[in-house]
């Protein structure tokens, strides 16, 4: 009998309703911080997003209803896939159930347009006509062009330096979608001229384009342009929890009561929440459930960085944010997960780790593409070099869970597919890529900025 590697969810069975942490993280929330250093209302951020997102921004309604326009959109490519991945299994030799979520089904590859469609129909209701962005590895950027061009929205993308010279066909993607996309640091902006000015041949990163793509926001006379993040944010989050729901639908479709264990790979944080915050909630609610969160050893924001308040980018545009950061002006080294590299980490994932909730983990790059590669070679996705990391964490759960002998379940989200990405790999092929752990001396010079920051309440439960 053909084993069943993978089930959907029907159309009628979708999540109806995304879930919203801040109603439930045991902490609490601490709130955004002016540049007087005193919690900022929602007005302070309306130049930047348009009101009924900021609404989102700030609620703790366990609950909210996803619009049905938005649904139909969705529709056109979720429920993503939940597969059970026999065939790594056995490889692997481990007693373990390994199950991914397959998110590199979307139009633009990612699990981003989950959010990019949600910014975008919320912006347009609000009578937005432009969004602006910045892109990592060129994600982000695709999916949010994607997003406007569905909608009929201009989109201008400022993408990191490093990844424009490396995936010249993100850019192309962007541009099929009708949207511009320039690299960043840019000349465009006062943000831009000034870092080159300082650092003529930086490689870029997300806080620096970040305070571009605010700055083209919130300069543009007419009113019709706002910003658009696509990681950090609450509402980001919550928009990413379809992910987690549906999953919990489909591994009952499967014959698993629970999981025992969930990763994902964490760069702001939002594929991670998508599909983890779902069992989180579980998790508050008494499941054992181990929840896992990966990051490179270059960038290690959760697992070496201190909680504290930072600013979400370079030029600090943004309010304060609590949060495990590196401090705003820090430039990781150009590794090829481009995505995961930003110097913070979404406030609702920072409270979570300090509630013990989340367990955050830091894995060498050489590891994570020895894992994509034993991936593929299984599996056969060849998955993004973000999405390597959850991959390499699954493969180190299910090896623990064949030395102890036990039949765990681990599912993980497979959170892109690789195919606009295969320099890096190319380079792992090559013996080119090394480990790198970020030296101690480098994360005290640059948490140095952020020394005389407020400091939040460190509160846990
Ligand atoms: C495929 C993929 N996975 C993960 C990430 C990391 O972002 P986040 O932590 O917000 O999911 C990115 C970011 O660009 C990405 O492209």
């Amino acid at each position: 009998m053909v084993k069943t590697t993978k089930v959907y969810l029907k159309d009628e069975d979708m999540p109806r309703q995304w879930y919203n942490l801040a109603a439930d993280i045991p902490g609490g929330l601490q709130p955004p911080l002016g540049p007087d250093g005193k919690p900022i209302g929602p007005d302070a951020l309306a130049p930047v997003f348009p009101m009924n997102l900021i609404e989102q921004e700030v609620s703790t309604e366990r609950w909210i209803d996803i619009p049905e326009e938005i649904l139909q959109i969705l529709s056109r490519w979720r429920s993503t896939p939940l597969h059970r991945a026999y065939a790594l299994e056995e490889r692997l030799g481990t007693p373990a159930r390994i199950y991914y979520k397959n998110e590199s089904v979307s139009p633009a590859g990612s699990h981003k347009p989950n959010t990019a469609i949600a910014q975008a129909w919320y912006n347009k209701q609000f009578g937005i006509n432009r969004l602006t962005t910045e892109t990592g590895a060129g994600q982000w950027g695709s999916a949010l062009a994607y997003a406007t061009s569905l909608l009929g929205m201009e989109c201008k993308v400022f993408m990191v330096r490093i990844s424009f010279d490396q995936k010249p066909f993100r850019k192309l993607m962007m541009q099929a979608w009708g949207a511009t996309c320039i690299p960043s640091p840019s000349t465009e902006t006062e943000a831009g001229r000034q870092i080159l000015a300082a650092h003529p041949d930086t490689s870029g990163s997300l806080g620096i384009a970040i305070s571009e793509a605010v700055e083209a926001a919130v300069s543009d006379p007419s009113g019709g342009t706002r910003y658009s993040l696509g990681s950090v944010l609450n509402h980001v989050m919550l928009h990413q929890t379809i992910i987690g729901l549906e999953t919990k639908k489909q591994l009952a479709l499967f014959g698993e009561t629970k999981p025992d264990v969930v990763i994902g790979c964490v760069g702001g944080g939002s594929n991670f929440a998508g599909l983890a915050f779902p069992f989180v909630y579980d998790k508050i609610n008494g499941s054992d459930i181990e929840i896992i969160g990966v990051e490179p050893t270059s960038c290690p924001t959760m697992t070496r960085a201190p909680y504290g308040y930072d600013h979400g980018d370079t030029a600090r545009m943004t309010p304060l944010m609590a949060m495990h950061s590196l401090g705003h002006d820090f430039i990781p080294p150009p590794i090829h997960a481009g995505g995961l590299r930003y110097h913070g980490v979404a406030p609702l994932i920072s409270q979570a780790i300090l509630d013990d909730l989340v367990a955050p983990r830091a894995i060498h790059q050489t590891e994570c593409y020895e894992a994509a590669v034993t991936f593929a070679r299984t599996e056969g996705i060849i998955v993004a070099p973000e999405t390597s990391h959850a991959v390499a964490a699954a493969i180190q759960e299910a090896n623990k869970a064949r030395e102890e002998g036990k039949e765990i379940s681990i599912v993980f989200n497979l959170s892109g597919h690789g195919l606009m990405d295969l320099v890096g790999y190319e380079k792992y092929f090559n013996g080119e890529l090394t480990d790198y752990a970020l030296p101690e001396e480098e994360i005290a010079r640059s948490i140095k900025t952020i020394s005389n920051y407020p400091k939040p309440n460190i509160v846990t439960k």
